[in-house]
Formats: C-alpha cells, structure tokens, sequence
C-alpha cells in the first residue's frame, strides 16, 4: 500500500514537470518563440529542461537567420538561382521567380523542364554539363512580349569535393544593350547626313575650281547650292548637339509661369516673314483668361518654333495655311497647330517622332529638314510632364497638339 502510494507520487512530482516541458514543446511547435522552462533543479528532469531551453533558442537563431538570408536574396535585383547536383532548381529569388516565371521555387525544386523558354532550358542543360569553372554567357530570349538579353555567370558548388550543383546570376541588360544599339544607330545616321551635303559642297567647289568658275550664271546657281547645304550642315549640327544635351537628361530646366498669348504672339511673329515670302498664312487664336503653364520658357519656345516651321515647310506654297490654337484642358493648357498641308500616311505617324525619321526623305532634304525637329519636341515635351499628339489625314493636312500643365 505504501509502495503503492510512493509510486504514485512520484509519478505525481515527475509528471508535473515533465507536463511543463511538454507544454513548452506544443506552444513551441505552434510558433510560440519566447518558450523557456525555468529549471530547478539539476536532476534529469533539470537537464532536459536546460536541453530544450538551448534548443529553442537555436532555433530561434537559426530561424531569424534564415530570414535574414531571404530577406537580403529578396533585396538582390539580378535573378540568382541555384541547382542542385542532379540540376533540379532548389532555390531562386525574387527577381529570378519573376524573370522566369517559377513561383514557388523557394518551397521546392523545380525540374528545369518548367521553365518556360527554350533558351534558358539549354543553358540550364550546359552549365550543368559544365561542372567545373566560372561560366560566362551571353544570352538572347524571346519573351512573349519582346527579346531580352541576358548575361549569366554561373559557377560551381562543391561539397567534400564533390560537385552540388551551381549558382547562376543573371542580369538583364536588355536596355544596356538597346541604347548601345540606338547610340550605334546614331553615330551613323549623323555620319550619313553629315556626308551628303559635303559630298555636294566638295563636287560643286571642284567644279568651279575646274572652269566652271569662269561662266558666272553657272557659278552663281553653285554657290547657291554650296550655301543652301552648308545651312544644311549647321542645322543638322545644331539639331543634333540640342538633342544630345536634351536626351543626356543633364539640361535643367527653369520652370515658371509661362502665359502663353505673348510667348506665342512673339513666336509667330518671328515666323511671318519667311511665311508671307511663301505666301502662307498663319492664324493665331488664343482666349483671353488662358491661365499660365508651368514650363522653361526657352524650350516651351522651341517646342512651338519646331511644329510651326514644321507646318509652314510642309504645306503649298500660295495656299497654305496654319493654325495655331491654345485652350484650357482640365488642369493643361493645349496648344495646336494645324495646317492644310500634305498629311502624313497613317503609317507614318507613329514614326515620325523618332530621330532622323522623315516621311520623305528627298522632300525634307530640299527643304532643309534633318528628321530631329519632333524627337527634340516630343523630349522637352515629356521632361514638361506634358504630352504630344498628332493627327493627320493626306492631303487634307496635319494637326499637333502639345499638352502642357497649368502653373
Ligand atoms: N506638319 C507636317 N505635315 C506633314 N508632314 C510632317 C509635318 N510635320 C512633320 N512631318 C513629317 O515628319 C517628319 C519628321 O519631322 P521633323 O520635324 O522631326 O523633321 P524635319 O522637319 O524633316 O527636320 P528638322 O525639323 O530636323 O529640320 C518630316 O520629315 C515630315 O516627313
Ligand atoms: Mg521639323
């Protein structure tokens, strides 16, 4: 009976501390993470006490840890990935999920074969095959959407000398890659003008040179052409220095109220002369109470000079006319100018804001154009927070609205 009762309590004593670990151990489980047991006593109820206090806190370390490692794989803007030795995907970051499209990467592996572009499959397949080494690649993907370029440095992971895999990271230098284009493009387009109008200036001098110097109705027409093309080459000069400094994003502007009647009444009336020499008319309507728009005065006013020179350069002599018109539009300022003019075709129109486009290019060589007038436009434009529109019809005519906000 006394046994009995002995046995009893000490089942009694020792299961009330072994409760309390238990307990510890189920709010644990449920992510309770501050879970201590105080311990008592030095017995083995004791040492298990200390042994689950050491080990919660481990994995509490370990845990923030963890998170800590996301967290900074998370902030990495190239895509990183790793496999594991026999290729599978077992970890990808953020920006690798979303190049790649493979949600759910950081929970499980991920065969290869998932991935959806063909492209990155077979890169996959060779840095696999590549175990040893730093692997460099440039890589060109068609998305859905557009080509992308990559570059990916891949490199081995070994472990007890054993290979275990790879980690890949990998860059996106798509719009490093454009602008290097659009700078090539560039550079030859500028050399392309800047060649034609010399190769007239030299083939006419080497004609006066040869005699024809001598026949003074003849040498009068050349030196017309001479100068007409060197007006070509300091307007080209000029179109292109502006567009450089104004797509570098290094100008500043100085915004300001700008009141739009008198900065377009100056304008216009700059433009009169060369107007009436080719008999076009030009209109000017802008209602009284316009408020002002918040804009750089200079380059407000070289937005404006382009799309009148533009207007007057390209309607018939005799009986052209052009339009300019400001109204308020919600909390912006529109200003158009319209003319009766050629037209653009319609598949042209959403072209002819990029440089050195010209819907006929002979045409606008005549008369002086270099194709950079509307790429200068549409650049202030935007840096205006502004935006430009065109309509056209052929043969009817042509209409550009500049939208500006109100000061
Ligand atoms: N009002 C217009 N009517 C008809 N075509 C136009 C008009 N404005 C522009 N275009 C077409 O758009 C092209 C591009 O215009 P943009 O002002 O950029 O160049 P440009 O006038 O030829 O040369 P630049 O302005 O550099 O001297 C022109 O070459 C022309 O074909
Ligand atoms: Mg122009």
């Amino acid at each position: 009976m006394l046994a009995l009762t002995a046995g009893g309590l000490s089942v009694f004593f020792l299961s009330r501390p072994l409760g309390r670990i238990a307990d510890a151990a189920d709010r644990f489980l449920h992510g309770e993470t501050e879970v201590q047991i105080p311990v008592k006593h030095d017995d083995e109820i004791g040492r298990l006490a200390r042994a689950f206090n050491y080990l919660s806190e481990e994995i509490v370390r370990l845990t923030r840890k963890e998170e800590w490692l996301r967290e900074v794989l998370s902030s990495i803007r190239e895509a990183i990935i790793v496999t594991s030795a026999s290729g599978e995907i077992v970890l990808a970051n953020p920006a690798a999920s979303r190049l790649f499209m493979i949600e759910g990467a950081r929970k499980r592996s991920i065969p290869v074969d998932h991935i959806e572009f063909p492209e990155m499959r077979e890169l996959f397949e060779r840095v696999h095959a590549h175990q040893s080494g730093i692997y460099n690649e440039e890589l060109t993907v068609m998305t859905p959407k557009r080509e992308r370029v990559f570059k990916v440095t891949a490199v081995p992971v070994r472990k007890a000398s054993q290979f275990d895999g790879t980690v890949l990271v990998i860059n996106d230098i798509t719009r490093l890659r454009n602008l290097e284009r659009t700078r090539r493009d560039f550079v030859s387009s500028v050399s392309h003008e800047l060649r034609t109008p010399l190769a007239s200036i030299k083939g006419y001098t080497e004609t006066l040179l040869e005699g024809a110097m001598n026949d003074p109705e003849n040498a009068t027409a050349f030196l017309h052409i001479i100068q007409q093309e060197s007006e070509q080459l300091t307007a080209l000069i000029n179109d292109v220095l502006d567009l450089s400094r104004i797509e570098s994003g290094k100008i500043v502007y100085t915004f300001e109220p700008v009141a739009i009647r008198p900065q377009l009444e100056k304008t216009v009336a700059l433009f009169e002369p060369a107007a009436s020499r080719k008999g076009v008319r030009i209109e000017l309507s802008a209602p009284d109470g316009l408020p002002p728009v918040l804009a750089d005065r200079n380059y407000f006013d070289i937005v404006m000079r382009n799309l009148i020179d533009n207007a007057i350069k390209y309607v018939d002599a005799n009986r052209g006319r052009v339009r300019v018109s400001a109204y308020k539009s919600d909390d912006a300022v529109s200003i158009e100018v319209s003319d009766n003019g050629l037209g653009i075709p319609q598949a042209d129109l959403e072209r002819i804001f990029e440089r050195f486009y010209r819907v006929d290019k002979a045409r606008s060589r005549e008369l002086g154009g270099t194709g950079l007038g509307l790429s200068i436009v549409k650049h202030i434009v935007l840096a205006h927070k502004g935006k430009v529109e065109v309509r056209s019809r052929t043969s009817s005519g042509s209409t550009f609205t500049v939208t500006f906000p109100v000061a």
